[in-house]
């Protein structure tokens, strides 16, 4: 009868504990509004890892810089302060890890299907692999699209470009492909670009239109030209030590949940951008023009150098190999 009662107490006690033991909690910092692709797919991978754990695992995202500004957040996820981030792909060199840069090469993704077979593929995997050195797990590829560029006079030829201060993410690739188009970068964190744009800090940039129309960037830009010159994605990442820290049941859940976070992240960037383009248009603060196959051609001819030019940055192999991935 006394070990019945005592063995009562004990299982109660445990079960107390499990229950009141503390969710895992994942802070997962980005820079961008809720309403992107990426700040939706980051509230739904909240519902679905915190679901699929029955709670066990709390998510917590901070939008719009709110945590961390693009290259504190960097800093915060291998200190451990935050757990996961999706950092743009261009935002990875200051990191070491150059070689992500090769998302930014203009015109190396003729459309979303060579991209993919990029990002899904070995090319993908390897990439994400040159993270883990440095602290960091890679879990996926969160896409966002083709970016369009704009200022505050009409954006045309590539001579329209000179002199111009452009803004730009922390890529060396993007530096580049500036300057060859004879304008002035800046770096500038995302969060900075309205107030930069509307300062005459500087004079244009360049982002998918579901980034500049969430951050109002088109109430202070005049001209926008869809050159869909290059483009823009994410990856996200978790903290390494925290990540193989986790038991792994919970693991496999969050996996699990962010597979199907990405699914639906892909399946709602296009559209988004499609909405926010079309947004911008009827704001009616902001001239969108669409290039011709001339001027097509000719911001083609003035871009394309910059593949070539990067070889000894990023590596002439994985520049041919994703070129040959693309061409499929
Ligand atoms: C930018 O800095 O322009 C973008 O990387 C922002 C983002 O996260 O989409």
């Amino acid at each position: 009868m006394k070990l019945k009662a005592a063995l009562l107490v004990l299982s109660a006690a445990l079960s107390f504990n499990a229950f009141a033991q503390a969710p895992i909690v994942i802070k997962f910092s980005h820079v961008v509004a809720t309403d992107t692709p990426k700040g939706q797919a980051a509230e739904r991978f909240k519902q679905l890892a915190e679901k699929a754990t029955n709670g066990r695992v709390k998510v917590e995202v901070y939008p719009n810089s709110q945590l961390y500004k693009d290259k504190e957040e960097l800093e915060a996820l291998q200190l451990g302060a935050v757990q996961m981030l999706a950092p743009s792909l261009a935002k990875f060199g200051p990191l070491g890890v150059k070689e992500f840069e090769v998302f930014d090469l203009p015109y190396i993704f003729p459309s979303k299907t060579a991209l993919y077979n990029v990002t899904e593929g070995e090319i993908g995997k390897s990439l994400l692999k040159k993270l883990e050195p440095k602290g960091i797990t890679g879990l996926a590829y969160w896409d966002n699209g083709f970016k369009v560029m704009s200022a505050n006079k009409p954006l045309r030829n590539p001579a329209d470009f000179r002199g111009l201060k452009m803004r730009i993410q922390s890529s060396k690739v993007l530096d580049a492909q500036m300057r060859a188009l004879g304008a002035n970068p800046q770096v500038l964190a995302f969060s900075e670009v309205y107030q930069a744009l509307q300062t005459g800090v500087v004079d244009g940039t360049e982002n998918p239109p579901s980034n500049m129309y969430t951050q109002k960037m088109h109430e202070v830009q005049k001209y926008v030209s869809v050159s869909n010159h290059g483009y823009l994605g994410y990856a996200v990442i978790v903290n390494k030590k925290f990540w193989d820290g986790l038991p792994a049941d919970i693991r496999t859940a969050l996996d699990k949940a962010m597979k199907e976070a990405t699914t639906f992240e892909k399946a709602i960037a296009q559209r988004d951008n499609d909405l926010a383009l079309e947004a911008i248009r009827k704001a009616g603060k902001t001239e969108i023009y669409t290039l011709s196959v001339q001027e097509q051609a000719a911001w083609r001819k003035a871009m394309l150098p910059v593949q070539q030019q990067m070889e000894s940055r990023i590596g002439a192999g994985l520049i041919s190999a994703i070129n040959k991935e693309a061409a499929k």
